[in-house]
């Protein structure tokens, strides 16, 4: 391994992301581990220079304190306890060390390396995914996205063509979408990638659903029957790559912390289809995994491009999806992008996207009375996605692109800014 590694295990604190974070901001490669973990894990972990027990708020678990084995006390590792009481490390402290307390730590006392780099961390996994993979086959579900695009790259990079990713188009990506997806990994990182147009199927599902969450969970558990059919025409396959990252392992509940919410990365498949996962990403924030994809040679439009919702366009097209308004959206919402590149506002704003209500209003065109569909604009800022504010839009570029998409897209008669903060209103509209 190339990195000197600190570990912080988790004893029911709720920031020991921002130690990680420090950690790492200095340079040492850093990993959270559960309270629980057992020396033999701990020393498969390799190049490990130092501990940090983090305890706080969540350390009574059950009605119990948590604490680690106690062999591990005397593995000979340099150790720093953070609110947790034991007379066994080198330093106890009663709160989060400043950054002096936790620099002295980490290279006087453990005499870490600051050799955590992107090239490093890559050559590590790179590695460490062999080593699990050995000669054997892992199948990965490519949406995209940036976090399934950072890990197929990744799996490439290890082991080529014993990776098998499969893309399924469910007909609401946006324009051009799966073909970006097929042109990166097919033609330029030669993946082995099985291309599955399921349009129509999803078409077909959702027809006359009107309700969000029904349409979400329609989409949801189809994407996985087809995503399930394509593993079952396929021999010898073992694993499944994920793209699972930091937060999601957070927001999914760690021993000592409640769940926020569920994640639809794991699981899902039946029973029978068991694999072992390979997760060369899960212990990185969404930047380093965007710097990873770049130091990986992913393009920027691909590492750097917005949230988009795994149900896509479908939760943007309102109430029950018809064509002729999901090829409203999907071209709308082409334009919007386009436009805001053009007045450098992609990189700036957080989320920017069109929606088409299922409601026509009246107008007028070539002289003659209209009935046609509306665009909403949407534009927001965010830090978490939790709460937002709007994007104020220079007025010059919102008549451009209104322009645009009441020429250039069939059946819309109006164009709409949408000015509500988050909340009280959602990011998405449904
Ligand atoms: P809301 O609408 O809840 O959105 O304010 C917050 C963020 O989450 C995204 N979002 C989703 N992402 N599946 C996803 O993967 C979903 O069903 C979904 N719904 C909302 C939304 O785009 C925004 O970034």
């Amino acid at each position: 391994m190339k990195q000197d590694m600190i570990v912080i295990l988790d004893l029911g604190s709720s920031r020991n992301t921002d130690i990680a974070r420090q950690i790492r901001d200095m340079g040492v490669y850093s990993e959270i581990h559960p309270h629980d973990i057992t020396i033999e894990e701990l020393k498969k972990l390799e190049n490990v220079k130092g501990i940090v027990l983090n305890g706080g708020e969540n350390r009574v678990v059950d009605g119990a304190a948590v604490d680690i084995d106690p062999a591990l006390y005397g593995c000979g590792y340099p150790m720093m306890a953070v609110d947790h009481p034991t007379a066994k490390c080198e330093r106890i402290l009663k709160e989060l060390p400043d950054e002096s307390a936790l620099r002295a730590f980490v290279f006087d006392v453990c005499k870490a390396q600051a050799n955590w780099n992107m090239k490093n961390f890559i050559a590590d996994q790179v590695e460490l995914i062999r080593r699990q993979v050995g000669d054997r086959k892992v199948l990965l579900a490519l949406s995209g996205g940036v976090d399934s695009s950072v890990v197929a790259a990744m799996l490439i990079k290890a082991i080529g063509k014993q990776l098998v990713c499969v893309h399924v188009n469910h007909g609401l990506m946006r324009k051009n979408e799966s073909e970006s997806v097929i042109q990166v990994f097919k033609d330029q990182l030669h993946a082995n990638l099985i291309y599955v147009d399921a349009a129509e199927r999803f078409l077909g599902k959702l027809e006359g659903v009107a309700d969000p969450e029904e349409k979400r969970k329609i989409i949801g558990s189809e994407f996985i029957r087809v995503f399930e059919e394509e593993a079952r025409k396929l021999e010898g396959i073992d694993f499944l790559g994920q793209g699972t990252i930091y937060p999601d392992i957070i927001e999914s509940g760690t021993k000592t912390a409640k769940m926020v919410k569920s994640h639809h990365n794991v699981g899902g498949l039946p029973e029978d289809l068991k694999f072992e996962l390979v997760e060369p990403l899960k212990q990185l924030f969404k930047d380093e995994v965007r710097a990873c994809g770049v130091e990986l040679g992913l393009p920027e439009g691909m590492v750097y491009r917005q949230p988009f919702p795994g149900p896509g366009l479908g939760v943007r097209c309102l109430g029950a999806i018809t064509r002729d308004r999901l090829e409203a959206v999907r071209e709308s919402d082409a334009i919007l992008r386009e436009e805001f590149a053009r007045a450098g506002l992609d990189k700036k704003v957080w989320q920017y996207f069109t929606v088409v209500p299922d409601f026509k209003s009246v107008g007028v065109k070539d002289n003659a009375r209209c009935f046609d569909y509306m665009v909403i604009i949407r534009a927001i800022n965010t830090v978490d996605a939790m709460s937002a504010s709007v994007e104020r839009v220079d007025w010059d570029v919102l008549g451009r692109i209104t322009d645009r998409i009441l020429s250039e897209v069939g059946n819309v008669n109006r164009v709409c800014f949408d000015m509500s903060p988050k909340p009280p209103a959602t990011i998405e509209f449904e």
